[in-house]
């Protein structure tokens, strides 16, 4: 849908006036997978496709929330705006924005309506929902005036998600969406906020996400599972270290204190994110060193652990890397996002591109019976005004 067929799709649901539109992206991470909501290091790139807020402030005491992919609209008052809909209901995403600043104390005295349009392949586990969030912080940010910082916005989108969504979910996808930049991945620590826009240049080498078409879910609680198994990690290594979050530990220090730890699981979840976290730096200088073939055995090693250590893959998702390895010319391949489902990132020789969708697609599909998708990702800027 263009951006024309978008106007005229407000005024058909809210009448003729002036609009204004923004975009956010979706995002693809390359490495560093359930180490942010730990402290740790993450290397996503923002995607060319994402969430259209189209949105118009009125001088009526209510919000309209109107979705071109969902049925179901949603009119709210002023004094119902901190108050989250019932559990799935999409607008929680909006929101749930809006409610950050009014709980910041901004002067939201009118009302407005909005209306959204994603082209995010839903539960691809490309963060269509931190898109959704993000296009709307800057969307009302804009046009209320408010001025608040983009990094500030992105906060807010994460604190839509954990009141709202009820995902105790690290600051990555809503960062990715806010801060993106195109042709860049962004290493981002997460405790600091601290990042480095680094280009992604791949001569001859394709980033390729293959949608498993086997939704992901995060609000089934397995992901805040895994919040908790963190925290308890943290808590069985604090009589022998300084230590808050994994973060805050090497891979070499885990080493010798893991029996530590005695709960088996808990201490493999923690075997995964201090590894990851040390795999997303030297993934990182490899990148920047040219080094691709090093950086696909990262990837490799990454959805290894994840698998092993930290039980977020799930069938599907093993099938797709595991027939994507078999393609010559595949240097890498993993998960990507949270798991249990959603979508694999590879990097693929441009001539081997072709294969790879045609023989991933029919063997993944032959084990699993799911149709998959597969897109060349593309890498786009942060959340932005369109006009
Ligand atoms: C989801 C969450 C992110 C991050 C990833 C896993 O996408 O929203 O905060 O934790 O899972 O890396």
């Amino acid at each position: 849908m263009n951006i024309e067929q978008l106007k005229q799709e407000f005024v058909n649901i809210y009448g003729e006036g002036e609009i204004s539109g923004f975009f956010s992206p979706g995002r693809v991470n390359l490495i560093g997978e359930h180490t942010d909501y730990n402290g740790g290091y993450v290397f996503p790139c923002a995607l060319s496709f994402g969430t259209y807020c189209l949105i118009r402030k009125t001088n009526k005491p209510v919000f309209r929330f109107a979705s071109i992919n969902v049925k179901n609209r949603e009119e709210l008052s002023l004094d119902e705006l901190t108050t989250p809909l019932k559990k799935g209901n999409w607008a929680n995403y909006p929101l749930g924005t809006i409610a950050q600043f009014v709980k910041q104390g901004f002067d939201i005295s009118t009302g407005a309506d909005l209306m959204f349009y994603g082209n995010v392949p839903n539960g691809a586990g490309l963060s269509s929902s931190a898109s959704l969030e993000i296009a709307t912080a800057v969307a009302v940010n804009d046009v209320y005036g408010f001025g608040v910082e983009k990094v500030e916005l992105v906060k807010m989108g994460q604190k839509a998600e954990h009141e709202f969504a009820g995902v105790n979910c690290g600051i990555m996808d809503q960062f990715a969406s806010g801060m993106g930049a195109a042709d860049s991945a962004i290493f981002l620590n997460c405790d600091t906020l601290e990042y480095e826009l680094v280009p992604v240049k791949l001569d001859g080498v394709k980033i390729v996400i293959s949608n498993t078409n086997s939704p992901h879910s995060l609000g089934s609680g397995e992901y805040n599972e895994r919040v908790a198994q963190c925290q308890a990690a943290v808590d069985a290594l604090k009589p022998y270290t300084k230590i808050n979050q994994l973060a805050d530990i090497s891979w070499d220090e885990f080493k010798k204190l893991e029996d530590k730890i005695e709960d088996e699981t808990v201490r493999r979840r923690a075997r995964h994110v201090v590894s990851e976290i040390e795999r997303t730096v030297e993934a990182v200088d490899a990148l920047k060193a040219g080094r691709l073939e090093y950086f696909g055995e990262l990837m490799n090693a990454s959805h290894d652990s994840l698998r092993d250590d930290y039980e977020v893959t799930g069938k599907e998702l093993d099938a797709m890397v595991e027939e994507a390895r078999e393609i010559e010319g595949v240097i890498g391949s993993r998960m990507t996002g949270g798991g249990f489902g959603g979508s694999t990132v590879s990097l693929v020789k441009d001539e081997a591109v072709d294969t790879f969708i045609e023989n991933v697609g029919k063997n993944y599909q032959a084990r699993t019976g799911l149709k998959p998708e597969f897109y060349v990702a593309e890498i786009g800027k942060g959340g932005h005004k369109v006009f």
